[in-house]
């Protein structure tokens, strides 16, 4: 496809031999690749615009300033957020969950809390609220998966007492590429008065995203798998929110005014962001919300859809390969195994023919457990993957099972 070439030109780093092989690059769950405009915008940032922002009357100062606000402004038009002050920059997804996980715990939850998460959830979605409730006898509640390792909806109402003051739940399975559907859980939730966190990491690269429209109390998200650079991310929160949640760490630029005695804080999204932040990597962030819409988020879910569909049904037909959560209705992610054999063999072998995969329990192992498996192979797509490179995988994984039989 002419503008499949098009935009793979634009990834340098595709474009190389790995052992000797075209590198296929189906670890975009991990990190994805990053376009030139990206990577130039860091580096145009720093030859000609470096200083620190929010401080400074001089010229180089404001120029910054106006960079880091205005990438504020290019993600709230990408999620169509009206107010921009509602998006924090945060060093990533993990960190922003941890700042909501204690801001909560500061003014909102109590002793004896419960809160709601879903078998599929990552590590960085059970560990801070697991740590709060340690700490203030509190309880996780897990919605369980069915027997097609998708939600079982059905069983949320049994697990929501007055108590229940939270449901933290993946948008979409970084395992299995399964999607939540939301608005289930939205009318459980409204229906108790319980907010809702969303942990968008695995959703943001791979489709629309109407922050209005879905109407949660927290998004979180990386830029790092969306095309941008590692190290930043994003922290939507509520008009309501914005207002409540309480700052777990304060710092310089998140002040109006300071004494010894009392400090009153910022407004707005300054409030959150202590310190000099991650001016490169908020400008970079913004330069790939750009890339992402010059091809279209539903161009790209369609895209990854379309190669989930071959690939799946590519795979199908090899009698080792056990798929887990195959389903239709899935983002760019496929996890398997072959039977009888270690998923670290699997990918050690096909990164031999210059196949970069994830293997292991990819930071979800109580999803695991339910699988019943150590851990799993793990492909994800991006824009730039092609159906030739699902064909190259394909052959060189026959070949890798009958090395291993
Ligand atoms: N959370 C990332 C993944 O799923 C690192 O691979």
């Amino acid at each position: 496809m002419k503008e499949q070439n098009k935009i793979r030109e634009q990834f340098p780093i595709l474009n190389q031999k790995i052992n000797g092989y075209n590198l296929v690059y189906f670890d975009n769950g991990a990190t994805s690749q990053k376009p030139l405009s990206v990577i130039e915008s860091i580096s145009d940032y720093y030859k000609n615009s470096n200083s620190n922002i929010h401080r400074g009357v001089h010229t180089l100062s404001r120029k910054a300033t106006e960079l880091f606000e205005q990438a504020r402004k290019t993600l709230a038009q990408h999620f169509n957020v009206n107010n921009d002050q509602q998006l924090i920059f945060t060093a990533g997804t993990t960190d922003s969950i941890n700042m909501v996980a204690q801001g909560l715990a500061k003014n909102y939850l109590q002793t004896g809390d419960e809160i709601i998460l879903s078998t599929y959830e990552h590590h960085s979605n059970i560990l801070p609220w697991q740590l709060w409730a340690e700490a203030n006898g509190g309880k996780l509640k897990v919605i369980p998966l069915l027997e097609d390792q998708t939600i079982d909806y059905a069983a949320i109402p049994a697990l929501i007492s007055a108590k229940t003051k939270l449901i933290a739940i993946t948008h979409v399975s970084n395992t299995l590429g399964l999607i939540t559907d939301l608005e289930k859980i939205k009318t459980i939730a409204q229906k108790n008065n319980i907010p809702i966190l969303v942990d968008g990491a695995q959703s943001a690269p791979h489709m629309p995203i109407d922050l209005q429209k879905l109407n949660v109390d927290f998004f979180v998200c990386s830029a790092h798998k969306m095309y941008g650079p590692t190290g930043i991310g994003l922290l939507y929160l509520s008009e309501k929110w914005l207002k409540e949640l309480s700052t777990s760490k304060p710092g310089g630029g998140t002040i109006k005014t300071v004494t010894f005695e009392k400090t009153e804080y910022a407004e707005g999204a300054l409030r959150f962001e202590p310190g000099t932040p991650n001016i490169s990597g908020a400008i970079g962030f913004a330069a790939a919300i750009d890339f992402m819409n010059s091809v279209g988020t539903q161009t790209i879910f369609d895209h990854e859809h379309e190669l989930v569909q071959y690939a799946q049904k590519k795979m199908s037909e090899i009698p080792e390969v056990i798929i887990y959560g195959k389903s239709d209705h899935k983002a760019g992610v496929i996890s398997f195994n072959i039977k009888e054999q270690h998923p670290f063999d699997v990918g050690t072998l096909l990164d031999k023919y210059g196949i970069a995969v994830r293997t292991g329990h990819h930071c979800t192992q109580p999803l695991m457990h339910c699988l019943n498996v150590q851990g799993t192979v793990r492909i994800s797509f991006a824009i730039y993957n092609t159906k030739e490179e699902i064909d190259i995988f394909i052959e060189k994984l026959v070949k890798v099972i009958k090395m291993l039989n």
